[in-house]
């Protein structure tokens, strides 16, 4: 039992830390991405972001643990490719630069829900029902928030598709409206 909950309790801290560096990441997504709608997926997940903070903040409370991250190199590594995608997609066409800002987004919802499915099934498997909860919350949030960058993601793609095959600019506004 007891190793049960430090293993919560790391993978609670690895969260932690990773939420800490998405809340400094997002608003520069948010501030490269072009579409209106990608710009406010990354605003809205900013401010889910924050809450998810608060939330592992509470589950240290119900663990009796003091709310410590422990360094998320995974995060780190995803975050690092995101610069990477904000500078690369400087030289590209908006369409393009926004596509790539959204595959690095989805790895890092993706990170996040394997993350919080792992703990989630901790909490339970230890019977703390209150920290199940939060993660269960959590974790939707951040499905929904994949689920918002693939609709986003359609029309983009439907546009760079249609573009590839030759529409004219008058088209595309077409599509677009
Ligand atoms: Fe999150």
């Amino acid at each position: 039992m007891a190793n049960l909950k430090e293993l919560l309790i790391e993978e609670l801290q690895d969260l932690l830390h990773a939420e800490m560096q998405l809340t400094k990441a997002l608003p520069q997504m948010a501030q490269a991405a072009h579409n209106p709608k990608l710009k406010e997926a990354f605003e809205k997940h900013l401010a889910q972001t924050e809450t998810h903070v608060e939330r592992l903040d509470k589950a240290f409370e119900f663990l009796g643990q003091k709310s410590q991250p422990k360094p998320c190199r995974a995060m780190a590594g995803l975050v690092e490719e995101g610069k990477e995608v904000i500078e690369e997609g400087k030289q590209k066409d908006p369409l393009a630069a926004d596509l790539a800002l959204i595959t690095a987004a989805q790895k890092v919802e993706h990170y996040e829900i394997s993350g919080y499915g792992s703990a989630r099934s901790l909490a339970r498997l230890i019977e703390a029902r209150e920290v199940s909860h939060l993660l269960d919350h959590t974790l939707g949030e951040e499905e929904a928030a994949d689920f918002l960058l693939t609709s986003v993601a359609k029309p983009l793609l439907q546009e760079a598709r249609l573009a590839e095959m030759g529409a004219t600019e008058a088209d595309l506004e077409l599509v677009r409206s």
